[in-house]
């Protein structure tokens, strides 16, 4: 039997290796992670994180071929090919700090496959890392590993947070990147073998290690470069009475360009989308090519210009000022269907909201209390370094309070920012929500799901992303 060990039981490695176990019932495959609270709700009924569909293939495989544990050293020395899908965030000190990528846990967790190997490894790079990160971990394996072989692979992980389980199904494409040599070939044949289980031949691409590494931060950094791009032309709809997604529709129909991604927002969140065009900066930056690292530079600052944008037609809308006065937060989630809050859109805006003096009221389905008031008192960065975690301003917290029903946070509110595109936000009794709202009642759309002219109907001053005001 072969048996996969994957580092890191978090967004990627939880929901990939469920479904490798499921679709290889002949491998064996242990997830570990230091995280002894991250084991333990893998193996429990309340799974660290909300996904739709990923219950279902953990409970199904969980006992059988697929294990969670702590146990790092002894399943990394039984396995025969390791993934290392470990944390790779953005550096907060240091050399690049605010923009390189950090390799503290994936140098560590080299190091310890190095330390306690026994037999020839294949070791596969699931993490997102900058491009030229085999060849230190080749030097890291091959220079402590007494005589042992190791053969690394780069095979990022394309998945979507929300879609995680229908992505990894149905994948548009595997990557598989390795050294152009007899052995790099053969791992490569051996990863292709195990995706083969599910995945047409046709969809699973090899490349040369660097391709494979570098393909990560490009097909990310054109994602986010799209999202860029709606949200720059939803500015100018606004201020010359075009509607954005009419505008993306026609765009989009265009088949060289195509109809996805193209939905405007209060800007893009998410772990990976800054973190990895900031990482590609760097390493433009680090091989002379300031031009190019200008270009992507420019996608980030756009995201940052929508964020401060809607926070600014809030205030502006609202007389001025938004002192003291409550507004509702519908959706703090940085996308729908899940629960992670890391990078969203909304930790921008309520802090921006917040420094006027708002009082909000917060109401998320899938995000905690807890979690919401650490990502308002944490600094930029700061997320992925569970280190640095700083304690919460007392006054922050009096400002914030979190609800668990929409109504109840629009009550007696002066206004509404929809910020996630959670489905029950479409379906609202929005009459019932003026009623009991203050006037005049505001509506913000940042994800732009609410039908417009029924909510001015109702009598809301309605403001929603790229649309005529
Ligand atoms: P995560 O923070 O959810 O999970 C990482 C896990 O690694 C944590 O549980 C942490 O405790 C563990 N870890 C860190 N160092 C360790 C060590 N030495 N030994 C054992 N465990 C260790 O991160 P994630 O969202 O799963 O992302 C992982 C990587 O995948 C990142 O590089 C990210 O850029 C990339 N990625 C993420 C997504 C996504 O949707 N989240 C998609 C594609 C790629
Ligand atoms: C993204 C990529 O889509 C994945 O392919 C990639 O594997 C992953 O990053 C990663 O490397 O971590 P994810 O961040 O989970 O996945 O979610 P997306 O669906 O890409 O959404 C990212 C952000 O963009 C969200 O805040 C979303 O609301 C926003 N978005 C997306 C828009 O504002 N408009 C759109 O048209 C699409």
């Amino acid at each position: 039997m072969v048996k996969i060990c994957c580092i890191g039981a978090g967004y990627v490695g939880g929901p990939t290796m469920a479904v490798i176990a499921l679709k290889c019932p002949s491998i064996a495959v242990a997830v570990v992670d230091i995280s002894v609270s991250r084991i333990a709700a893998w193996n429990s009924d309340q799974l660290p994180i909300y996904e739709p569909g990923l219950d279902e293939v953990v409970k199904r495989r969980r006992g059988k071929n697929l294990f969670f544990s702590t146990d790092v050293e002894k399943h990394v020395a039984e396995a025969d090919i390791v993934f290392v899908s470990v944390n790779t965030p953005t550096k907060t000190q240091g050399l690049g700090a605010g923009k390189a990528a950090d390799l503290t846990y994936w140098e560590s967790a080299a190091r310890m496959i190095a330390d306690v190997s026994k037999s020839n490894k294949i070791v596969v790079e699931k993490s997102t890392v900058p491009v030229k990160t085999a060849e230190a971990i080749e030097k890291i394996l091959s220079h402590n590993s007494k005589g042992i072989k190791f053969q690394i692979l780069s095979n990022p992980e394309f998945l979507a947070e929300g879609t995680a389980i229908q992505d990894l199904f149905k994948p548009d494409r595997v990557l598989i990147g390795g050294r152009e040599t007899p052995d790099g070939q053969k791992a490569i044949q051996v990863l292709k073998d195990v995706y083969a289980h599910w995945v047409p031949e046709d969809r699973i691409l090899t490349t040369n290690l660097w391709s494979a590494e570098l393909s990560k931060l490009a097909a990310n950094a054109f994602l986010a470069q799209r999202i860029s791009s709606v949200n720059a032309m939803s500015a100018l709809c606004e201020a010359t009475g075009a509607d954005v997604s009419q505008v993306s529709h026609a765009v989009g129909t265009d088949t060289r360009i195509g109809p996805k991604f193209l939905n405007a927002s209060v800007g893009f969140g998410g772990s990976c989308f800054q973190k990895d065009i900031l990482n590609l900066i760097y390493i433009c930056d680090c091989n002379g090519l300031a031009e190019v690292a200008n270009y992507w530079k420019q996608v980030i600052k756009v995201n940052d210009y929508q964020k401060n944008r809607f926070v600014n037609r809030v205030v502006s809308s609202m007389f001025n000022t938004v002192s003291g006065k409550k507004i509702a937060i519908l959706g703090f989630a940085f996308k729908k269907d899940t629960g992670d809050t890391r990078e969203t859109p909304a930790i921008d805006v309520c802090k921006g909201l917040l420094g006027d003096k708002a009082r909000l009221s917060i109401y998320d389905p899938q995000v905690t209390e807890d979690q919401i008031q650490r990502d308002l008192t944490m600094k930029k960065f700061d997320w992925d370094h569970p280190i640095h975690l700083q304690p919460m301003s007392p006054s922050a917290v009096k400002q914030v309070s979190v609800v668990w029903d929409a109504y109840e946070a629009a009550k007696d509110s002066h206004g509404i920012c929809i910020l996630t595109e959670w489905d029950e936000f479409r379906k609202l009794d929005y009459q019932r929500i003026f009623e009991c709202m203050q006037k005049p009642a505001f509506v913000f759309d940042g994800r732009n799901i609410a039908d417009v002219e029924k909510l001015r109907e109702i009598g809301f001053i309605v403001y929603s992303i790229g649309k005529p005001l």
